[in-house]
């Protein structure tokens, strides 16, 4: 397989590849603590194209295009900053922008947005999240920091908290889970923010169990990873709206002491109030050590995906 563009986690039919991501990533972190990095990338260029706000993903990817040699371009406001304001079309600016690039990170509010662009471009287009949509790269680091922390990725109950209807972390993540042996997934969210059908259908035909919970309570004992989310309060239409449902969940220190000892807490972050930050201190949150990892799986990929080797 050629990996070309990220697009969806359903690209990757099997767990060969994502090993392989995995390893190169260790080698990127171990050579990059050791100052031994080559300039794998000299004289690429990466595009990020960000229509919607981040920290860590565009943050994560300009550090991982710089630390391998390579040089950045980016916009962080596109929609502002870009000729997006003029009325120019998604595709056109993708089809001029991959003639400058050796490859495009692109993060858009809509669903589907990018495939659109991967299907004008060029070169390679990195999905850095499409609206309600997917998030590939993030389910990448979030996998490879649960093999990391637990040393394992068959055989574990996950809960996936939050807002699971616009969450596009969640998304992408329960599709790549979906790839390993004995995975049972807690769908824990309030009534009004249910994973979507298409997902729970995935789940259903690739016979993973799964439980659809409103008590986080219910299930702390009982997983391996507590993954938290925020209400997504851009996909609201009104405030009201999100007010009612933004502290469903709320992980404090009460909460920690019904949490299995060896279970981690994670967050793809930023979070808002759903862990309360007397729970960083708790060796068991993983959700910084998770961010870190997102530089070494975001070099591995590029390095990939610009050598456009067989995998
Ligand atoms: C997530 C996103 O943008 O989907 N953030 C991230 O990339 N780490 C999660 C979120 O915004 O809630």
């Amino acid at each position: 397989m050629i990996l070309r563009h990220i697009i969806s986690t359903k690209q990757f039919l099997d767990t060969s590849l994502l090993d392989k991501i995995f390893r190169l990533a260790d080698k990127m972190e171990s050579r990059e603590k050791a100052n031994t990095l080559p300039n794998y990338l000299r004289n690429k260029i990466m595009v990020a194209v960000f229509y919607e706000p981040s920290t860590r993903t565009r943050f994560s990817f300009e550090a991982a295009m710089y630390k391998l040699g390579g040089e950045v371009i980016t916009t962080e406001s596109a929609g502002h900053f870009s000729s997006a304001i003029k009325g120019e079309s998604l595709t056109d600016s993708i089809k001029i922008i991959s003639g400058y690039a050796d490859v495009i990170v692109l993060r858009h509010p809509t669903k589907g947005s990018a495939k659109i662009a991967a299907d004008v471009s060029e070169v390679p287009v990195i999905n850095a999240g499409d609206g309600t949509g997917e998030h590939p790269t993030q389910a990448l680091l979030d996998i490879y920091t649960i093999e990391k922390e637990l040393g394992r990725l068959e055989n574990l109950n996950i809960a996936l908290v939050g807002d699971l209807l616009n969450g596009r972390t969640i998304h992408s993540l329960l599709i790549l889970l979906s790839l390993y042996k004995k995975i049972k997934f807690y769908l824990v969210a309030p009534k009004k923010l249910q994973l979507p059908k298409e997902y729970k259908e995935h789940l259903k035909k690739k016979k993973i169990t799964f439980e659809e919970v409103e008590d986080v309570q219910q299930v702390l004992d009982k997983v391996d990873v507590l993954y938290m989310t925020r209400v997504q309060k851009e996909r609201f239409k009104t405030e009201h709206e999100y007010n009612q449902l933004k502290s469903f969940y709320v992980i404090d220190k009460a909460a920690l002491k019904k949490l299995n000892k060896k279970a981690i807490i994670m967050h793809p972050l930023p979070r808002v109030i759903e862990i309360t930050p007397e729970v960083d201190k708790d060796k068991r949150a993983a959700y910084f050590r998770q961010a870190k990892n997102g530089l070494y799986i975001r070099m591995a990929l590029l390095k990939m995906i610009i050598d456009g080797l067989k995998h």
